[in-house]
């Protein structure tokens, strides 16, 4: 920051309208650009950390949202590099830490590739966060996936958040990212124990609506395929809770600035078993070739106690309207036919 961008910022800073200054980590993703565009509307300053902030194609969208020329900064951090995320989180009273490999599969090693980044990576930011006097809160993005993969679930009592999946049961059955995610989330809860930070973890479930950067993540090319008719990246998700990309850009600010927020949040509006989904869908789309049916799975079933989250306001929109904005979208990016 050169001097004369300094002077505004102090400027800025005792001004009235002044919301505050946050760092969202892996600010090109999928959930964070929308929390991104949220947070720039609701009036903060925002920090975001990318790998390569001179890459046109993974940040362009970021700078076309509004507010972004007057209030973002994009600074280059990696969950590896020890130290890299220290002066973009220094002066901010908030960090939505979301960086973190989303990969269905490890293509040589899960634990370079999903574990390290996941966990080390997680413990690399929360060490610049401790260095940061001006720090309130931080909001881990975490994931439903570390309450409901286990396998002693009754399916007669709801999962709420006092549930983990199962770590030994992750590593016999192999699902890395979950495995990442259960263990990232456990790491963060003792270190900020340890070191006295005020940390609220969200869980979303699979998330649903418009991709705001032009590739899309790993969840959204799964949806792709289904409206497109493929079953074999969607026929392991088997039972699956669903929310809406604003839904959950929306509660990751409001356990940010909520004064009674704690602990953990699942943040889903609804579950449905393959079978349900593809049901619904075909039944609302009916142009699309949306798969009939998919092979039973193996699975136990559950539904998620929202309530938690509910109490504090939130109210979740419904899955038909998740997938009319997610079917929109690809209608206007050309990636199904718009008939
Ligand atoms: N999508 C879902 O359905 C869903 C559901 C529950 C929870 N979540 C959580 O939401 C968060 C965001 O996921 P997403 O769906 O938005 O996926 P995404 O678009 O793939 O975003 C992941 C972000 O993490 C960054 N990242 C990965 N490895 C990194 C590293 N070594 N250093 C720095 N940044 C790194 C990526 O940066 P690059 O762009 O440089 O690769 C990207 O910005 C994740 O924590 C995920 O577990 C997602």
């Amino acid at each position: 920051m050169d001097i004369l961008e300094a002077k505004k910022v102090v400027v800025e800073e005792n001004s009235n309208n002044y919301k505050g200054k946050v760092c969202v980590t892996g600010a090109s993703g999928f959930v964070a650009s929308w929390l991104i565009k949220r947070l720039l509307l609701a009036g903060y300053h925002v920090i975001g950390t990318v790998r390569n902030p001179g890459n046109q194609k993974k940040v362009g969208h970021l700078w076309k949202l509004q507010g972004a020329k007057e209030r973002l900064r994009l600074v280059k951090a990696n969950l590896t590099d020890e130290g890299s995320f220290d002066d973009a989180i220094m002066g901010c009273e908030g960090v939505f830490h979301t960086a973190s490999p989303v990969l269905g599969k490890p293509t040589f090693d899960a634990t370079v590739e999903i574990l390290n980044p996941a966990v080390d990576g997680t413990l690399n930011v929360l060490r610049s966060c401790k260095k940061n006097p001006k720090l309130r809160r931080v909001v881990l993005t975490s994931s439903s996936s570390t309450v409901r993969v286990r396998d002693d679930i009754d399916p007669n009592i709801p999962l709420d958040e006092s549930s983990w999946s199962s770590v030994e049961f992750c590593k016999k059955i192999e699902i890395w990212y979950v495995l990442s995610k259960t263990l990232a989330e456990k790491t963060a809860w003792e270190f900020c124990e340890e070191n006295n930070i005020e940390l609220v973890t969200l869980l979303p479930s699979f998330v649903i609506g418009p991709n705001l950067p032009p590739d899309l993540c790993s969840t959204a090319d799964d949806v792709l395929g289904l409206l497109k008719g493929q079953t074999d990246k969607f026929e392991f998700h088997g039972r699956m809770g669903y929310v809406h990309i604003d839904d959950v850009a929306l509660s990751h600010i409001l356990v940010y600035e909520h004064p009674s927020a704690h602990g953990r949040y699942l943040c889903s509006s609804k579950v449905l078993d393959n079978n349900q989904l593809v049901s619904v869908l075909s039944e609302r789309y009916p142009s699309l070739p949306i798969p009939k049916r998919f092979k039973k799975q193996d699975q136990p079933s559950y539904e998620f106690n929202i309530s938690k989250l509910e109490s504090l306001g939130m109210k979740f929109k419904s899955v038909e309207e998740m997938f009319d904005d997610c079917i929109a979208y690809f209608k206007e990016r050309g990636l199904i036919s718009s008939i």
